[in-house]
C-alpha cells in the first residue's frame, strides 16, 4: 500500500479503531519481525541513540545516523507505516526540513516525525506540501531534555496545558497525519485526544487516554536494562537471554578438547 494510504488508514481508525500499534525499530530484523507480527507503524526514532549508539540521550544523534538506521529497518518492513525521526538540529527552517524529510524518504522512509508545536507548523506544511507524511511530536521532547533539566511529566500547569492545545490543533492545521504525546498527564492527554480530529499515539500518558500507543521497543523486549523509564512495561527479558546464552557458549569453549586417544 502506497505511504499516503497507509497514514489514511492509520488516520481514519480514530473513528473507526482499533487503536493503533506502534514500536520503534532501529535495523533489518528488529523492524521485519515487528512488521510481521502485524504491528500498524514502525517508528525509526532517535532513541535509537541511547538503545543502540549508547550515548547519554537523544541530541547526540545526526542525520547521518538516522539515514544509516531508517535503510536497515526499511529493508525488513512491508506492511507497516515506516515514520523516521529527524534529528536534532535538522529542521531548523522549512527549507532544511523538506530536504532532509527527502533524505529519509530517499533512504526508506514513508514518513517524518519531528518534535515540538507552533513552532513547527509551517514546517510540517512545507513538508506535507512537497508530498511527505508527517507525524508530529508534543509533551515530553527528548530533544529538548538538557534545557528541561530531565523527563518530565507535561500539562501539569495551566500554561502547560494551553500550550498543549494550541500545539496540537497547530500541527492539525499543518496537515500531521497524527501525533505522538509523550509523558502528559493522563486526563490531559484524554482531553487533546477528544478535541482532535487525527489520532494521538501515546507513551506514558496512561492506559487508554489516547487512540493508540507507542512504545520504544528495547522496553518491551528488557533487551536495555540500564535504563528503564518508570512508565515502561517489560514483556520479555531479552537481556537476561542473552547473557544466558553467552554464559553457555563461554562454558562451552571451555570444553577440553578432545585427543582423540582412546
Ligand atoms: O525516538 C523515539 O523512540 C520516540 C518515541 C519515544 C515516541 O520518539
Amino acid at each position: 500500500m502506497p505511504p499516503h494510504e497507509k497514514a489514511s488508514a492509520l488516520r481514519d481508525r480514530k473513528r473507526s479503531g482499533p487503536p493503533i500499534s506502534a514500536l520503534t525499530a532501529w535495523d533489518y530484523p528488529t523492524a521485519r519481525l515487528l512488521d510481521e507480527a502485524g504491528i500498524d507503524l514502525i517508528l525509526v526514532g532517535d532513541s535509537l541513540g541511547m538503545v543502540v549508539l549508547g550515548f547519554p540521550d537523544t541530541t547526540h544523534v545526526t542525520m547521518e545516523h538516522m539515514l544509516h538506521h531508517t535503510a536497515a529497518a526499511a529493508r525488513g518492513n512491508e506492511n507497516a507505516l515506516l515514520v523516521a525521526d529527524f534529528a536534532i538540529n535538522s529542521y531548523e527552517t522549512a527549507k532544511q526540513s523538506v530536504e532532509n524529510a527527502r533524505a529519509l524518504v530517499a533512504a526508506g522512509a514513508q514518513a517524518v516525525k519531528l518534535e515540538g508545536g507552533v513552532r513547527q507548523a509551517g514546517k510540517v506544511r512545507a513538508i506535507v506540501e512537497d508530498g511527505t507524511e508527517v507525524l508530529g511530536h508534543l509533551g515530553m521532547l527528548p530533544q529538548r531534555v538538557k534545557e528541561e533539566g530531565g523527563y518530565k511529566k507535561k500539562g501539569r500547569s495551566a500554561d502547560e496545558i494551553a500550550g498543549l492545545q494550541e500545539g496540537a490543533h497547530a500541527l492539525q492545521k499543518a496537515g500531521c497525519f497524527a501525533l505522538v504525546l509523550e509523558s502528559v498527564v493522563p486526563a490531559v492527554a484524554a482531553r487533546l485526544t477528544a478535541s482532535l480530529a487525527i489520532p494521538t499515539i501515546g507513551i506514558g500518558c496512561g492506559v487508554g487516554t489516547c487512540d493508540g500507543e507507542i512504545a520504544v521497543t528495547s522496553d518491551v523486549i528488557g533487551s536495555y536494562p540500564w535504563f528503564v523509564p518508570p512508565f515502561a512495561i517489560p514483556r520479555a527479558s531479552v537481556a537476561d537471554e542473552i547473557s544466558r546464552a553467552v554464559k553457555d557458549y563461554i562454558a562451552s569453549c571451555q570444553t577440553p578438547i578432545a585427543t582423540g586417544k582412546s
